[in-house]
This record gives C-alpha cells, structure tokens and sequence, in this order.
C-alpha cells in the first residue's frame, strides 16, 4: 500500500510513522510512504498556505491551490483517481470496517487540515471521505492521519499477527498481565498465575476479563459473545456492584 500524506509537518508524519510497528512494515517495504509538505507549492514569494477567511472571523483559512499543485504531482502517475481522506473531526468516526475498506486500496491520500479550516472548494475537488478518530477536537489532522495508517499496516490488519494487538475477544477487554517481578511496591502477582494450573488460570482471565468489561465499558456487554458461566458470573458481579451502593 502506498500512503500519500499531503500535510505542513511532513517532519512529523515522517518521525511518528518510521517508529515501531509502522517503521517496520516501512524498512521491510510492506508499505510505503510519502508525506509531501503542501507549503512546497505555495507560489506566494514568502510561501504562504493560508489567508484570512471571506466574510470575516477568527483564524487562518488554508488556500485552496497549494493544496491542489500538490495533489496533482502526487497523483500524476496513478492509472486510476485515488481515494482522498480529509482528516476530520467533521467526518464519520473510523473504525475496523472502514479499515478494512481502506486497506483494500493501492494508494491512499490523506490531507491533513490546520488552522482553521480548508477552503471547501478544494475538499469538494479531491475529497472522496471525511474521517475522524473521535470527538475531540485536536490541532491539526497529522496525528490522527498516523492513527490510520498504523491500523492500515499488514500485520495489524487482519492476520495471524493482529492477535496480539487485539484488545478485544468476544467482545470483552483483555485481563490484566502481570510479569517478573512476583513482587512490585508490595503489589503481589496473582496466587492463581503462578499455580501452573490452567484451568483455574484460564476461568480467572475470564472473569476479570468480564469484571474489567463490566466496570470500564459496560456498553460492550450488550454485544458480548457470552456462555451460561459467564452469565452467572456477571449476574454475581452485578449483585456485588449493587449491594456496595
Ligand atoms: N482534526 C482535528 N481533530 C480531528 C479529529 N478528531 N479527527 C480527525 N481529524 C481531526
């Protein structure tokens, strides 16, 4: 997959992603990436991207053209006109089937917006989806550009290794993982951990897998794929929660 990040922090899409899993797939050429700088096809003689918006108000707007310039070099030699990601807190909320859909293109392009706001002609122009990671509102669209293309990455996506980064089974969170030390600040590792016995091991990390859910996202308990045992244990749980209240 070739991702393409029309960005003014190259610097930063460039450092954050050549880290770790998304560095990677990057050395080993499961991906590849371009982060171009927009500010690169500013004609302005001071390289300005920005101006101030139509009609008044606060902030800066981003220029319509400089973007365009940078859109048409990227795009130049692709057979086919590429999806365009405007990463926005405007846009529906990524999730693993977006992923999945993304994950099924050859290239990629994310704009990533700052300042205020990016005139709407150019999204009208380019954009084929507006995406956001959540609602909050943050600086710049970089960070959450990088949020999506390390959850596009081979290997994290959809095959034997996505296990590990799989805070999910059935729907439930992930119980607690305890290493050496068997002590830390008198905070002893579980008695049941270290009894070798895997029966006792296995229906411990389900229930506090079902006690974590419970207390931190009651709202996937609803969707949990459960058995009879897990039931009565919640049905436990549930009493206890209410009787300390
Ligand atoms: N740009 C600013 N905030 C954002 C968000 N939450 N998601 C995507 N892009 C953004």
């Amino acid at each position: 997959m070739n991702f393409h990040v029309l960005t003014l922090f190259p610097d930063m899409i460039e450092a954050g992603l050549h880290t770790s899993v998304t560095g990677r797939a990057l050395k080993n050429g499961y991906i590849h990436l371009s982060a171009v700088n927009i500010r690169d096809y500013s004609k302005d003689k001071h390289k300005h991207v920005d101006d101030y918006p139509y009609g008044g108000g606060a902030g800066m707007v981003m220029q319509p053209e400089p973007i365009y310039l940078a859109y048409e070099d990227v795009t130049q030699n692709m057979e086919k006109k590429p999806r365009v990601v405007y990463v926005t807190p405007q846009g529906s909320v990524f999730n693993q089937s977006m992923a999945e859909e993304f994950s099924k293109e050859e290239d990629l392009i994310f704009l990533c917006g700052h300042y205020e706001g990016v005139d709407e002609r150019i999204l009208e122009e380019i954009v084929t989806d507006y995406v956001s990671i959540g609602d909050y509102v943050l600086t710049g669209g970089e960070l959450p550009a990088m949020v999506m293309v390390s959850r596009l990455v081979p290997g994290v996506l959809n095959n034997e290794e996505s296990a590990e980064f799989e805070s999910f089974h059935d729907n439930l969170l992930e119980h607690p993982q305890y290493t050496r030390p068997v002590e830390f600040r008198g905070r002893k590792v579980p008695d049941v951990l270290l009894s070798g016995h895997h029966g006792n091991i296995d229906k411990w990390r389900r229930e506090q897998s079902l006690k974590r859910t419970l207390e931190r996202r009651p709202d996937l308990i609803e969707t949990a794929i459960l058995s009879k045992e897990d039931e009565k244990y919640l049905k436990k749980l549930k009493k206890g929660l209410h009787e300390s209240e």
